[in-house]
């Protein structure tokens, strides 16, 4: 029987978290391996992939809608191949296939290696899925097909063992594994070769890193050693797992960014119980507090999901109330959103939509408020801005981000993206601090002002 010749232009369409951006250079990584070429316009793709999030039902709906437009390429192509890759692919797995038909394969965060074969498989005429968990599958050996040429993710770990009782992730994504400390150096040593300013270490719990001997202390340092005018980010953080450790080495690395994401979820011991989150506010505030201690300046921002199941008026008033005391940069909040397995599931969704919406609305007013404040503090001061490219806003000015991850916009003058440039704050917006170049540095990463405590 003769065989379909294979089809070869692949278009990557990417929702949801940064694991999922670095997901995605994985993917096209293992595909770029086996001789399939990229395109950035779905009308030329052959193979239409959308590598997904489940964490929210409104992140679903809306991957939903794009599959009907993606649907459409088949009336003027009926070879092109649709794909649905990443967590609604794990959670929802042959049911896209078998009662949806809204696709052609399928296939589970762990199961990126089985592509090229799936694909061959579709193109042959069968249906391509893929969606077992691995407890030791981290692409440790694929080298991810990154495009921006500043800033790049480096997957550490993958999964959650955590099992917060709202959250799907854990069976999305499966049990937490680490990659070698050796190779995630070993890609940041060639990501410098090639000029990258910045890496920013993932893991859905970052800071549960561990290879043997090392923890995610020992791997920060690590990279941060590679050179020393790289900045090194990491996210996302839990706070059990943020050691003395830890915290010493990024209080005392100059090129480690004095920024934690670091969720709290909620501002009141019993819905934080619910949530099995494992710590009080009590005890998330003792860190925080040793954290501000040790890092003079750090900034810090959280995730708060409002209309949690039973979550009354009370709870929700001490978690606007934790955030008066945090005094967070920046804060993501989100609906809840029961999702399916999870053991918040069963307690119900007993928080009616409209209120959920006035609780958020008052969450991110009162963020507004406070991050306002806190980039206020910079105006008339100088900071060190990594530039990152034109500003979306302007073409005539760029965007960088500060150590603290502080969004600066300035007109364009002697720098250029990559450079490290000094900015003369003159005012700010909740969002971004605006001002003027004053100086272009030479490579080398100076020690950055941060705001005041
Ligand atoms: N509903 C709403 N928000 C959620 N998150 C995780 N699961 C849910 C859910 N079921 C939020 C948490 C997490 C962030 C990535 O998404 O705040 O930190
Ligand atoms: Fe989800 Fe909790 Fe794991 Fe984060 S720590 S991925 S919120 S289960």
């Amino acid at each position: 029987m003769p065989v379909p010749p294979i089809p070869r232009r692949v278009y990557i369409e990417t929702y949801g978290c940064q694991m999922n951006v670095a997901d995605s250079e994985v993917v096209g990584g293992i595909l770029y391996r086996e001789g399939f070429g990229f395109t950035d316009d779905i009308s030329k793709a052959d193979i239409i992939l959308v590598n997904t999030c489940a964490i929210r039902e409104n992140a679903e709906q809306r991957i939903r809608g794009r599959l009907g437009y993606f649907r459409t390429f088949k009336r003027t192509n009926p070879d092109v191949i649709i794909g649905i890759l990443g967590c609604m692919a794990e959670r929802l797995r042959s049911r896209f296939i078998e009662q949806e038909k809204m696709v052609d394969l399928v296939v589970g965060p762990d199961e990126y290696r089985k592509l090229p074969l799936l694909v061959d498989a579709v193109a042959g005429g069968e249906r391509g899925i893929a969606v077992r968990l691995s407890r030791v599958e981290n692409y440790d050996d694929i080298v991810p097909l990154r495009t921006d040429g500043i800033s790049a993710w480096v997957s550490v770990m993958r999964g959650c063992d955590k099992f917060c009782t709202f959250c799907v992730v854990p069976f999305t994504r499966g049990r937490e594994r680490s990659r070698t400390l050796n190779s995630i150096v070993g890609e940041v040593i060639a990501l410098v070769q090639q000029g990258y300013k910045e890496v920013t270490l993932l893991g859905q719990n970052v800071n549960s890193y561990r290879d043997g001997a090392s923890e995610f202390a020992d791997l920060l340092c690590a990279v941060a050693a590679v050179d020393p005018s790289l900045r090194v980010r990491f996210t996302t953080s839990h706070p059990k797992d943020m050691s003395e450790r830890l915290i010493e080495a990024i209080a005392t690395t100059p090129n480690v960014c004095k920024h934690i994401h670091l969720p709290v979820q909620s501002g009141s011991d019993r819905i934080l119980s619910l949530m099995n989150r494992s710590y009080t506010v009590a005890e998330y505030c003792a860190l925080v507090d040793r954290i501000r201690r040790a890092i003079p300046g750090v900034s810090l921002s959280t995730d708060i999901i409002s209309g949690f199941p039973t979550e009354s008026s009370a709870d929700h008033a001490m978690t606007l109330g934790l955030m008066n005391e945090m005094q967070y940069d920046g804060a993501f909040t989100f609906k809840y959103s029961p999702r399916e397995n999870t053991r918040a599931w069963e307690m119900g969704d007993d928080v009616p939509e409209e209120l959920k919406g006035e609780r958020v609305s008052e969450i991110t007013g009162l963020q507004h408020t406070i991050s306002l404040a806190r980039n206020g503090v910079h105006v008339g001061s100088t900071v060190t801005v990594l530039i990152d490219g034109p500003s979306k806003k302007s073409p005539e000015a760029y965007t960088g981000r500060t150590d603290t991850n502080k969004n600066v916009v300035f007109p364009r003058a002697g720098g250029r993206p990559g450079d490290y440039v000094r900015v003369a704050v003159e005012r700010t917006t909740s969002a971004t601090l605006l001002g003027a170049e004053v100086e272009r540095l030479s490579a080398g990463r100076p020690a950055d002002e941060r705001g005041p405590a």
